[in-house]
């Protein structure tokens, strides 16, 4: 993961080179480069170690009117966060930045004894390989496509020479780039946020495709250097999509805009007065449907939490499916077999994730089918999968997941609906399902409207602890380690979830003053068994934040009642205040909510 920009035409590069990295820092933040040309075969490198605001404080000393160049962000694989490190890269005339990891650049290295290493990074190597083609007579983009057809990994890339103005080439191979279409200037980007304002045409770039951009347009070309055609689309993100208008942060916005981007999820899809659900875009026949007898549901981080929690609504909608969820990491090197009927749900908010995208090419190689639940429109996997639903949450920019996962979680339990609608039989619940699916953004906005500031003051009040531990039954236990992942990965607070039934086996040893314990529980056939599960904790001097949809009597250090009507969607109703509470401690901690430490938004390294 890392943010890639440029661009050529008539305007000075500069300003829209920094602009396209500040959209795109949330991609990765450990360092910044720009490089623009001159049209006498100058070059302007500047890079800075941290975030383009670092970068940028260099611009002024260094303003250039050169109307070509590119730029980076990086998230740090081979070699530290530092300027030594940082992108864009250079050998002789050769600048060139890179997401991705080249796993053959030691060997590569070694065979590259003109150029004197100065970085820790493969991608410096890669740079020192085009450079080795590059000579007098020969075209950068045949010195690229040399280069490229050694090396092994993945990449995204782009590529300028000093020694020639009128022309970016850029290649993919694993990690996303797009080719913004403008009037007499092009631009790159890693994605169609970095585009917004500037063009609202753009070419996809496909894995073993490069391309030559110039002012008047872009010529792409495969690996054998065969000419290819390009597909120009329309990009459909618009400006107030990837601003925080009026929030402190992104995190906060999107939390908050749940209500809204979950009614665009159900948008089309869910007929109450009907009780029917309808999802466009599978590619499967009714028939097709009715004879999925087994569902595999694949994903990272957040998104395998979604699936987790989905899988718990498909085995109760529909008797007799079976439903495995693994995390795509794993998975990807297991020796797994499935069972001939089974459809493999890939949930993915950046549709870029490595693992998953590997996961996925696996499943397609066994010829099992595959659908896709993304939210980024055009994203890799979006493209690859057989059939799917884009979720509509709009761009998520904060690198804490918290819109997508509620509504991967609902969009896969409309795929249940409509499993068990094809079906016709054995199906419990669909009807209350359905309704409930219908009041769910409402039941949000009245959690962020009602509860928002008791939120805020339970998480000042346990914002100083170090550990902490969240615990659920059933459709809880995947709330509890979503939970759980939004508060380690924005607080630090090093925090674990669990699935209650399992404290006593191991985890309650753990429970001292220095771990705070959340309890999720609701109002059903497991109430009792809950309580006890608090019992035990609270034996052994547990501060327990209690959050639940009941108004019995729960003995805890705090009981955060959420009143809901919902019942089985009511866990989505509590992850809400999971959110607020991880969103508000972070700001307790003034740590930076929207860009945490070692992380990035999309993870398309493996
Ligand atoms: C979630 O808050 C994290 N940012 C991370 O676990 C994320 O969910 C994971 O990397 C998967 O990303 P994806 O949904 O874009 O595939
Ligand atoms: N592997 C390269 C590096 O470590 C690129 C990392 C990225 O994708 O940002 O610099």
């Amino acid at each position: 993961m890392c943010g890639i920009v440029g661009c050529i035409g008539k305007k000075e590069a500069q300003p829209y080179l920094i602009s396209g990295l500040h959209r795109l820092e949330y991609r990765g933040y450990d360092s910044a480069g720009i490089v623009t040309i001159s049209n006498d075969n100058k070059a302007t490198l500047l890079r800075a170690k941290g975030k383009v605001s670092s970068l940028e404080s260099l611009i002024g000393k260094n303003t250039s009117k050169d109307t070509i160049g590119i730029g980076h962000t990086r998230w740090a694989t081979h070699g530290e966060p530092s300027e030594t490190n940082a992108h864009p890269h250079q050998s002789g005339n050769v600048y060139l930045v890179h997401n991705g990891i080249i796993e053959n650049y030691k060997e590569l290295k070694t065979s590259l004894k003109d150029h004197v290493f100065k970085s820790q990074t493969d991608t410096e190597v890669l740079a020192a390989l085009v450079n080795s083609f590059y000579n007098n007579d020969t075209e950068l983009v045949d010195a690229v496509t040399q280069a490229l057809q050694l090396v092994v990994g993945t990449y995204g890339i782009a590529v300028v020479s000093a020694r020639n103005p009128d022309e970016i080439i850029v290649a993919r191979s694993g990690s996303p780039l797009i080719i913004g279409i403008g009037d007499d200037e092009t631009y790159i980007a890693s994605d169609a946020s970095a585009l917004i304002g500037y063009t609202t045409q753009a070419i996809y770039l496909n894995d073993g495709e490069i391309a030559v951009c110039r002012r008047d347009g872009v010529k792409l070309r495969d690996l054998a250097a065969q000419p290819i055609s390009a597909q120009v689309e329309t990009i459909e993100i618009d400006m107030q999509a990837i601003q925080k208008q009026g929030y402190d942060h992104f995190l906060l916005k999107e939390i908050c805009e749940q209500p809204v981007t979950l009614r665009s999820t159900l948008s089309g899809r869910v007929n109450v007065e009907d009780e029917l659900v309808k999802l466009g875009g599978l590619n499967l026949t009714v028939e097709e449907i009715r004879d999925i007898e087994h569902v595999t549901i694949i994903g990272c981080g957040t998104a395998y939490y979604a699936g987790l929690l989905g899988s718990y609504y498909l085995e109760q909608l529909v008797d007799g499916l079976t439903v495995d969820v693994a995390m795509a990491s794993e998975l990807r090197y297991r020796s797994f077999h499935l069972p001939k009927k089974t459809v493999a749900l890939v949930i993915s908010q950046s549709g870029e994730t490595a693992d998953t995208l590997a996961c996925l090419r696996e499943l397609k190689r066994r010829g099992v089918k595959t659908l896709g639940i993304i939210i980024a429109v055009g994203s890799t996997i979006a493209r690859e999968v057989d059939g799917g639903v884009y979720v509509h949450a709009g761009p998520e920019i904060s690198v804490a997941s918290t819109k997508a996962f509620t509504s991967q979680a609902v969009t896969i339990t409309m795929f249940g609906v409509q499993i068990a609608q094809a079906k016709g039989s054995g199906a419990k619940d669909v009807a209350k399902f359905i309704k409930e699916l219908d009041q769910l953004p409402n039941e949000i906005e009245a959690v962020i409207n009602n509860y928002k500031d008791r939120i805020a003051d339970l998480a000042k009040r346990y914002a100083h602890y170090e550990h902490a531990i969240f615990f659920g039954r059933d459709t809880l236990y995947p709330v509890a380690l979503e939970g759980a992942l939004k508060l380690k990965e924005i607080s630090y607070i090093q925090a674990e979830g669990f699935a209650a039934g399992e404290l006593k086996h191991g985890p309650i040893a753990l429970v001292d003053d220095t771990f705070f314990e959340v309890a999720l529980i609701l109002d059903n056939w497991l109430f009792d068994k809950s309580l006890s599960g608090l019992a035990e904790v609270n034996a052994r001097g547990g501060h327990i934040i209690a959050i639940t949809n009941s108004k019995k009597q729960i003995d805890a250090e705090e009981v955060l009642v959420i009143d809901t009507k919902l019942d089985l969607l009511a866990p989505l109703v509590l992850n809400v205040a999971q959110q607020l509470f991880a969103y508000y401690v972070t700001v307790a901690k003034g740590f930076d909510v929207d860009q945490p430490r070692n992380l990035a938004k999309s993870v398309t390294v493996e």
